[in-house]
């Protein structure tokens, strides 16, 4: 009789990766990868790598130099990352910020940014019948997140996109550097006029979010048939979400957002895209 393996353990030839940030203790992500590494039965860990800014450069070409497969990288160190990087994705420079390191066989650090993959595909799953084509975009927002989810909107086609942010001035800096005549800056507040016409309402801002203030927006405006979803995912049905669903429109929460940016990274160095369900949104949920 062969004996049942009491464990998993890690062998020789296990592919290492992990997330990079300081402080990197709230981070889901091993959370995250270390459901699918045995969910997939990979021989492969994900670790949590905390690295102060000084130090983020050396610790990639450490990384590297172990033979780590890649890392993912978060705040504040996603823009360092860019210079760093010996190629990066089309999408990656047009963020301006990288989350996703790749080490290729031949030593290139090759840089990727999916967090507005990340957005599309959450919407996609949980609307399935959403058509970015359809009617203008409103984009309450102008930080890093407001730039991935701008360049994942306009690669989908969408007509138009409103951003309204609290400091105009970055918006239209924004709106500048993209130079797409269907980026436009509206007022913040929005008023009910900007939304009379509008299929997708986006909040990209920590408004809302556990310990921040709350998001003020009047919806009168905003047609019924308009999703509405927010990249805050503590709480998971923020203020503007549970505005929106009393109003009869359509919510997504951004939980999802995080589950689908990590995929393309466990693709390429785990070898398997993985699946987000609910299963697993349950358990990146719950408490450790
Ligand atoms: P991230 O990378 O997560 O997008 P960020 O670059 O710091 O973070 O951007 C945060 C966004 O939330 C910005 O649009 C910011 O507005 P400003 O550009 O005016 O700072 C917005 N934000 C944060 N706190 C806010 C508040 N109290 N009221 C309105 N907007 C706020």
């Amino acid at each position: 009789m062969t004996a049942r393996k009491p464990y998993r353990t890690l062998s020789g030839t296990s592919r290492l990766a992990g997330v990079m940030g300081w402080p990197v203790s709230h981070s889901k992500s091993p959370r995250l990868h270390g459901y699918w590494l045995a969910k997939y039965g990979i021989d492969g860990s994900y670790m949590p790598l905390p690295v102060e800014p000084e130090n983020f450069q050396a610790a990639l070409i450490s990384l590297r130099n172990l033979g780590f497969s890649g890392v993912n990288v978060t705040i504040p160190q996603k823009e360092m990352a860019m210079p760093e990087c010996d190629e990066l994705s089309d999408r990656a420079r047009r963020i301006g910020a990288v989350n996703t390191v790749t080490f290729a066989k031949d030593g290139r650090l090759l840089g990727d940014n999916t967090d507005g993959f990340g957005f599309i595909e959450n919407l996609r799953q949980e609307a399935p019948d959403i058509d970015f084509t359809f009617g203008p975009a409103v984009v309450l927002g102008a930080g890093g997140a407001s730039r991935a989810i701008l360049v994942a909107l306009l690669d989908e086609g969408s007509p138009e996109i409103r951003i309204a942010n609290r400091t105009r001035a970055r918006a239209e800096d924004l709106v500048r550097e993209f130079n797409d005549p269907r980026l436009t800056v509206i007022d913040w507040p929005v008023s009910p006029d900007a939304l009379s016409d509008v299929s997708l309402l986006v909040n990209t801002t920590s408004l809302g979010m556990v310990g921040q203030p709350k998001l003020d927006i009047d919806m009168d405006g905003l047609p019924t048939s308009a999703l509405v979803t927010d990249i805050v995912y503590a709480p998971l049905i923020t203020g503007l979400l549970q505005q929106a669903k009393d109003r009869g429109n359509p919510i997504v929460d951004g939980l999802g957002m995080l589950l689908h940016q990590a995929r393309p990274g466990f693709h390429r160095w785990f070898g398997i895209d993985p699946e987000v369900t609910q299963e697993l949104r349950d358990f990146v949920l719950s408490p450790d």
